[in-house]
């Protein structure tokens, strides 16, 4: 395992398109939340953070999907992201990205690869 990856869960906690996984980061020298979600067989995370108002996304702790479980939406005002690409692809910043976090999986474990945070 590379040198700066670190254990987010296991590949098990994160059932297709349903609950994510909150953790934190360190970005700009201060800790800001973040998120793994299994869409489509693949993991993804991101900064939880909408691109239309700084704010977190989830509706409940950990649920990012709507109900179709296609897409992650935005509990404030309804912005609904691309999984697999954190494009936002309705409402109020459409084409805009979510901010894209390095994660692998590995023999059952999800691992974010901290030396690519920006
Ligand atoms: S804060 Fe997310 S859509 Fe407005």
């Amino acid at each position: 395992m590379a040198e700066h990856a670190r254990l987010i869960c296991r590949s098990d906690e994160l059932p297709e398109s349903g609950k994510g996984i909150r953790f934190q980061v360190e970005r700009y020298g201060r800790p800001v939340p973040a998120f793994v979600v299994r869409y489509a067989g693949q993991v993804y995370a991101y900064i939880n953070e909408c691109k239309h108002v700084p704010v977190e996304m989830d509706w409940m702790p950990g649920e990012f999907f709507d109900i179709s479980h296609n897409y992650l939406v935005c509990a404030t005002h309804g912005a609904y992201y691309s999984p697999a690409t954190g494009l936002c692809l309705g409402g109020p910043c459409k084409g805009r990205s979510l901010t894209v976090l390095s994660v692998t999986e590995i023999d059952g474990q999800v691992y974010l690869n901290e030396q690519e945070i920006r």
